[in-house]
Parts: C-alpha cells; structure tokens; sequence
C-alpha cells in the first residue's frame, strides 16, 4: 500500500511516499481502508520532535506513519472483535493507538472508532476526531457554558477554533474570535461576534471581561489572562508554548485554589464517543459545518503541513485517500 512514511524528525519535507506493507490487524483490531484524514498541528509537533513527542521516541517519530484523524471502512477484521464486521464506516482518533492514517490502509483498536452515519460524508468525518472533539470539550469539559456568557477563543481560525466558535455560539455564548487578519472574515461567518486581528491589537488589554477563555495557541504568560477574565472566568489552554503549558499544568491548579478565577489545561478524553456523537448531530442538524480549507492527495500533504505551519490554512485541510465521497 502507499503511504507517508516519517523516519526521523524534521520539517515535513522528511516525509515519503512510499509502497509500505499493509498492516496485519492484531486480534483486537480490524483494519481500515482509510477514505479520508485531515491534518492537526499535532502531525507537525510530532514531526518536528516536540519534546512531548520525543518521550516515546527519543531520536526517530514512535510511529513512521502520522494521521490521526481517520475515516474509512472496515475491510479485515481481528479474531476478538465484536463491534465491527466487514463493510461497516467507521471514523475515529488514533492519537493514542498509534496514528498511521496518512495511508491506504491502517490497523486499528475496535474500540478507537464510532459508526460514521451515512449522512456524513467521509471528508466531514475524517475533520471531526480530533480538532472538533478538543474544541468541544474545552467549552464545557471543566463546567457547562450557559447561553449569553462571553468567550474569547484565541487562535479561533484554525482546525479546533473554526470548531469551537460555532460550538460555542450553539451553546448561545457571545464570541469573540482572535487570528491573524486574513481569518476575520471567514471567522464572522461562522458566526464570530467580535473578531480580534492579534498582530495589531493585544486582547488582553481590551478591557472586557470574559466567562471563558479558550487558547489553542497560548504565547504568553496565562496570567496575562487574569485581567480580561470575569471574578469567576475560567482560562483553558489547549495548546501553546511550554512555557505556557507548565504554567496551566502545575500553577493553575494552585491559583484556581486560592482565587475565583480558575486556570488550566483542557480536560482531553480521546475516546470520548459521548462527545463525537454531540458533534454528529450538531452536524447533521446543520448547526455545525467543518469549514474545510482544501482537500489535497496523500503527496500533497508535506506541502499542505508548510502551509499549516505558515499559518497559510483556514480550518481544516483533508485527506483524500480514496475519494468515495465523489462516487
Ligand atoms: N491539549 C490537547 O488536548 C491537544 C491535543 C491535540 C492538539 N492540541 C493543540 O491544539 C493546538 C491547536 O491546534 P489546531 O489544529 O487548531 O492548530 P492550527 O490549525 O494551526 O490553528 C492555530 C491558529 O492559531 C493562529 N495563531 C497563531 N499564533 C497566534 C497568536 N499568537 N494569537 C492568536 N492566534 C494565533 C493561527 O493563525 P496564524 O498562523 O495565521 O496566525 C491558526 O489560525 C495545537 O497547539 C495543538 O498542539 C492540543
């Protein structure tokens, strides 16, 4: 089969196409025709050997196969498996079993995947795994978001924050959306209250206050944050800077104890199927719409993660691995 092979760290130029073995599915697995699959920034962390990467590979990627969005159908299936039979479209996260969706095929955990409803198609799905489940349970993950509270989503134009403004705008908050210039206009039509162009204006020292905060991409202290947050505001970080994630991994939970505004990381649960099936009916009551940017080949994908890392991307870039959606 083909597939994106990664042997050593670097930038994505290190990736190959190549004809790889295709995987055996183990007896608690079954294995994917993978239809389509979408890019995180995760896939470019791993790539360039971020030190949470490095943990479980110090010197080459653990895994020579990234992608962990995946949607597809299930062709083989292991001795053990109980959920899936031949046929079945099934999508899911491999983040923590393994990645491996930037191929043909991928051999997969049962219990990493959810039926995919036919009336999703297998790019809207291959979009959904990660970037909208994080998105989701970042909003109301440490407590419920209530209609008109004010949220600020800083980094909100690209995979998971294109997600969480209409998440958070279903859930009636009042948004204010922060990225780069050339993202405003899209992040208003996904509903966007307010948007924040973050090269010429500092959000934290507008004057607002907020009920949540939610950075994708925090480049500064967090207790910046403290003076844009109501007395009882909640900052939640999903990514940034180390710096940053030290500081809401071990200083938030002490300043959360000893004042009303509360700090922290966001509750990550990867198989949260609870969470995905939310997200499908969001979906499929049309209150939910990936905001795709392009859907590239499996080659292309080296140039789309430049691109990604550039800031070049709007929302999500998909995968197409075999493009049934167009049959
Ligand atoms: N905690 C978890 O559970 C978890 C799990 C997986 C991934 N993550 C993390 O989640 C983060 C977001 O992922 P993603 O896929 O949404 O990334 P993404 O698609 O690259 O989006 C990030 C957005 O932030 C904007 N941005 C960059 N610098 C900014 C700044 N200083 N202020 C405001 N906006 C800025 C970027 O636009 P421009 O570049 O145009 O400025 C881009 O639109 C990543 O850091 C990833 O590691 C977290």
């Amino acid at each position: 089969m083909k597939a994106l092979v990664c042997d050593r760290y670097g930038p994505p130029d290190v990736l190959r196409l190549e004809e790889v073995e295709r995987p055996t599915p183990r007896d608690d697995q079954v294995l994917v025709k993978v239809h389509a699959s979408s890019l995180n920034a995760a896939d470019l962390e791993i790539l360039g050997g971020a030190a949470w990467a490095r943990i479980g590979g110090p010197f080459r990627p653990r895994n020579k196969i990234l992608g962990s969005d995946v949607a597809g159908q299930v062709v083989e299936i292991g001795r053990n498996v109980k959920r899936w039979k031949k046929g079945d479209a099934v999508f899911g996260d491999l983040f923590m079993c393994g990645f491996g969706a930037f191929a043909e095929y991928v051999a997969v955990r049962e219990d990493a995947l959810m039926l995919k409803p036919d009336s999703i198609s297998f790019e809207d799905a291959a979009t959904l795994p990660q970037a909208a489940k994080i998105a989701l349970q970042g909003l109301r993950g440490r407590r419920p978001l209530k209609k008109g509270q004010k949220v600020l989503i800083n980094g909100a134009g690209g995979g998971m924050g294109t997600f969480a403004v209409q998440i958070a705008k279903y859930f009636g908050a009042e948004v204010t959306a922060v990225d780069s210039a050339g993202k405003l206009e899209m992040l208003r039509t996904i509903g966007a209250d307010h948007v924040i162009d973050y090269v010429k204006e500092d959000c934290t020292k507008s004057g607002e206050r907020y009920d949540l905060i939610l950075d994708t991409v925090t480049r500064r202290s967090i207790f910046e944050y403290r003076r844009i947050m109501a007395p009882d505001g909640l900052f939640v970080l999903i990514g940034g800077s180390r710096y940053a994630i030290f500081q809401a991994m071990v200083l938030g939970p002490f300043v959360s104890i000893i004042s009303k505004k509360k700090l922290g990381i966001n509750p990550w649960n990867v198989n949260s199927e609870e969470d995905l099936r939310f997200l499908l009916e969001l979906i499929e009551k049309g209150m939910l719409l990936p905001v795709i940017d392009r859907r590239i080949p499996l080659d292309e994908v080296p140039e789309a993660l430049r691109d990604l890392s550039k800031g070049l991307v709007n929302g999500k870039v998909v995968v197409m691995i075999e493009n049934v959606d167009k049959i």
